[in-house]
Formats: structure tokens, sequence, C-alpha cells
């Protein structure tokens, strides 16, 4: 099938490229340039393992190519991918002006049946108003179709989510789009859902607000541990082991973050809000998402005291491992707050540090953690990479000013680490 992606992010760069991956000849369009000409040249703008020989790949095989070019993308396609940016405006509801903005060009270009698939996490009723728009704004009566196919995929592990889901969700109004769906994912070989569009754009937005239910619960509980002396990943694993709960989502932590959970938890609230039903139960998960990061500047000043003056090493900046992306990662809000306070921050992330720079000023970026733990009156851990369970503790300790590790990702055992001269404090464990 010939498939339009508008929209080259992390999402619809991802879906071209598995979607050309299944055979399907992609173009995939952003309006942004610089990305496109990056891509052309078979730079990847963004860290994602295992997506750049996939794009290699493809593109070899003519598969796959990438541009600026809307009309010529739209021009001959049978199906439209819409993967645009849908960010939280200041009250918390979606910003669709982008959605509205590729549905208007859409229009004026299709010169025949096209099925038009909103990707983007979108707010219920915004595939009517995607159809609404195709109908201001293209005159010739041609059938169309809106679809929503909302994306589950996580940055990190997100070819590996797109290629094997636990499931497709396609919202359709029409048996022709349903077959030209299933013929979109046919290779898949996935289980998939059909349904009516308003429930597939409720689905996309149950699930996420159900994932950071699940951490903002596990996150309160870590907090009961705390003060009564029990172990929240021994809480976690009895929990986990009742099928009816299950063992995923359910690591206490410094509280979720990146580009989705937060903004869609926010858009779900507005939703309900607007449609007059208080989802009160979301606005305390969000409550409780904010403490979480306030109780772990509270556990750095037990035992550090004084903030003002103190170097404090930093280990991790991304909101969480194996990508790049800084968006709403918690170590914005403790590291704000620490240089609010007064400290001196050096900072060492394996990928993120490019992104951080253009947020932080005034931190020392390090070459690697034991540069980072160099003359500190702390370590703190931030994000949970791979390469910081296996540090020469030893090294970091003779480095440290003091030895102090506040660990937000309970990465290492307390009583191991304690033995070895530490002062050792995580989340929700003694
Ligand atoms: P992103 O900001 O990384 O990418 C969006 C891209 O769309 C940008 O490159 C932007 O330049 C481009 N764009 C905007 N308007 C355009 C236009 N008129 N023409 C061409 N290109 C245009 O965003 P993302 O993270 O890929 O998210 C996209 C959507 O998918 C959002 O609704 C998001 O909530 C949802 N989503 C994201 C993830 C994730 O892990 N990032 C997962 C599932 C769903
Ligand atoms: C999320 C959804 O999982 C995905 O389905 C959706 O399409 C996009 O948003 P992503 O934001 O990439 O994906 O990461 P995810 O792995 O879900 O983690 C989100 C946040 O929750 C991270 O900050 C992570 O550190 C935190 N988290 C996750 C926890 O604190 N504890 C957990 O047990 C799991």
């Amino acid at each position: 099938m010939k498939i339009a992606v508008i929209g080259a992010g992390y999402v619809g760069l991802v879906s071209g490229t598995c979607l050309s991956e299944l055979g399907h000849t992609v173009n995939c369009v952003d309006q942004v340039k610089e990305k496109i000409n990056k891509l052309k040249k078979g730079i990847i703008p963004i860290y994602e393992p295992g997506l750049e020989d996939l794009i290699k790949k493809n593109v070899k095989k003519g598969r796959l190519i990438f541009s600026t070019n809307t009309k010529e993308a739209v021009k001959g396609a049978s199906v439209v991918f819409i993967c645009v940016n849908t960010p939280p405006k200041p009250g918390g509801e979606a910003d669709l002006t982008y959605v509205e903005a590729v549905a208007g060009e859409i229009a004026k270009i299709m010169s025949g049946y096209l099925v038009i698939v909103d990707k983007s996490t979108v707010p219920v009723g915004t595939g009517e108003w995607i159809r609404r728009t195709i109908k201001n704004y293209h005159r010739k009566n041609i059938d169309f179709d809106v679809v929503s196919n909302p994306e589950f995929l996580r940055e990190g592990s997100a070819i590996n989510d797109f290629l094997k889901p636990d499931r497709v969700v396609i919202g359709v109004e029409s048996k022709r789009a349903e077959a030209v769906m299933l013929e979109v994912y046919r290779k898949l070989k996935a289980r998939v859902i059909v349904t009516d569009v308003k429930s597939a754009e409720i689905i996309k937005h149950a699930c996420n607000s159900f994932l950071a239910t699940k951490i903002s619960y596990i996150n309160a509980i870590a907090n009961i541990c705390e003060l009564t002396g029990a172990d929240v990943s021994e809480v976690a694993r009895g929990m986990g082991l009742d099928e009816r709960i299950g063992k995923k989502f359910l690591k206490a932590g410094l509280g979720f973050g990146g580009s989705c959970f937060p903004k869609d938890l926010s858009a779900f609230i507005t939703i309900s809000d607007n449609l007059g039903y208080d989802f009160s139960l979301l606005k305390e998960v969000q409550k409780i998402n904010r403490l979480q990061r306030e109780l772990f500047i509270k556990k750095i000043k037990e035992i550090v005291w004084n903030i003002k003056g103190k170097s404090i090493g930093v280990l991790g900046l991304a909101f969480k491992p194996d990508t790049d992306d800084m968006r709403n990662a918690p170590s914005i809000d403790i590291i704000g707050q620490l240089q609010k306070e007064g400290a001196l921050v050096k900072a060492y992330d394996p990928v993120a540090m490019e992104k951080a720079k253009e947020i932080f000023k005034g931190i020392k970026y390090c070459k690697n953690p034991y540069e980072t733990a160099r003359g500190c009156d702390a370590l703190i851990i931030l994000t949970e990479w791979e390469e910081f369970k296996s540090l020469d503790l030893k090294r970091i300790k003779k480095l440290l000013k003091i030895p102090v590790i506040i660990d937000g990702r309970n990465m290492y055992e307390p009583e191991k680490v304690r033995k070895m001269g530490f002062t050792y404090k995580s989340i929700g464990r003694k």
C-alpha cells in the first residue's frame, strides 16, 4: 500500500519506518526542513534503539522516503496517518491546531477515496472534528473515512512495541475503512480490536491514565513503606503476582514523566470536567506524582542538611532509560529546585546531555559517572540507566567528598551499599 505519514517525530518516524518494514511504501513528511534534511542524509534526529538500522534498510529498499511536501505524499496514497504533536495548552487541554492544519491540507489535496487515520493522541470527538474540517475544505465531494488508530509504543522500546503490540486498536465508522486498516496491519499478525472512533479515542486516554494511576498508587504505597519500615519492592512483588494486578508499572520512583502521561492525564481531566464529570481520582494521581519529587528533595536535605553551596552529582537526566527525551523528566523539577536553593550541580547522562543543555543552565556536564562523583557532597540517581547498575562503587566512594547516594530509582541493594560505607537512601525501602 502507499502510505503517507504526516509528522516525523517519535511516533511518526517509528510508525512510518515500521509500516515500510511491513512492506508498504511510506512517505514520511515533516514541516521542519532541518529534520527532513538530516533524515535524507541518514542522520536520525532522535535516540531510539534499533531505529537507525531499520530506517537505513527500508530507505535502501526504496520503501521509505522523507520529504517536507505533504502534497506529494498524499497524492497517490491510499492511507494517510496524522502523527503530529498534540501538546498541552496552559490549562491542560490538548492543543489540536496541528491536527486541524493537517486535516485542512489533506482536504485540499485528496483526489480519490482516502482513509485518514489519526494516530496522534486526541480528546474524544476529534475524529468527528477532522471529518468536519475535511468536508469544509474540500469541494469535490470525494468519499473518505476518518479512522482512530491510537499508538501505544513506548520510547526506548518503540520498534518492538510497534511490531509486536499487545493489540492494535482501530476505530472505524465503515466496513470499507475497516478493510483498509486490516490490510495495513495484516503482516503484524497482531490481535486487532475493531471498534467505533469515539471508543478508540477514549481507549488511549483511559490506558495512559490507568498506567499513571498504577504508578502513583505504588508511589503512595512506597511512602507508607517508608513510614513503617516495610520494603516497597517486596510489596510490589507480592501484589504483581496476582494476575488481576500484574507485575508491570509497579516500580516506585520519582513519579512518571515523559511526553505522554503528564499531558494525557491533564487532557483527560479537562475532557471530563468539560463533560461535567469531576474525575477527582486522576487529580489525586497528579498530586501524588508532584509530591514524589518534593519528597525526594526532602530526602536529600535530611542527609546533606543545607543545599546552599553543596556539590550534588546527578546520574541520569532523561525521563527514563534508553531515550534522550527530556520532556517532563523528573530531573527538571529536582535539579531546578536544587539550583534554586544554591546547589552546584554536576551531571551525567549516557545520551540526553545534548537535549539537557537546552534546559539547564549553570550545570557542569561530565564525561562519565566517576567524573560526576568527584568532590561531591552527595550523588543522586534520577534515571535507571543499565550502566549505573555496574558502577565501581568503591571508586565512587573514594571520589565523593562524603559517601552519600540518594537513589530515586532503587538501583542498589541497600544493605550491600551500606556495608561499603555509604549513607544510602532509596524509595520506599529501609
Ligand atoms: P513530536 O513532537 O516528536 O513529533 C511531531 C512532529 O509533527 C514534529 O516533528 C512536527 O514538526 C510535526 N508536525 C507538526 N505539524 C505538522 C504539519 N502540519 N506538517 C508536517 N509535520 C508537522 O511528537 P510525538 O512524540 O511523535 O507525538 C505525536 C503524537 O503521538 C502526540 O499526539 C502524542 O501524544 C502521541 N503519542 C506519543 C508517544 C510517544 O512516546 N512520544 C506515544 C504514543 C502516542
Ligand atoms: C507511555 C506509554 O507507556 C505508552 O503506551 C504511550 O504510547 C506513550 O506514553 P513512555 O512515556 O515512552 O510511554 O514511557 P513509559 O515506559 O510508559 O514510562 C512513563 C513514565 O513512567 C516514565 O517516567 C517512567 O520512569 C515512569 N514509570 C514507569 C515508573 O515510574 N514506574 C513504572 O513502573 C513504570
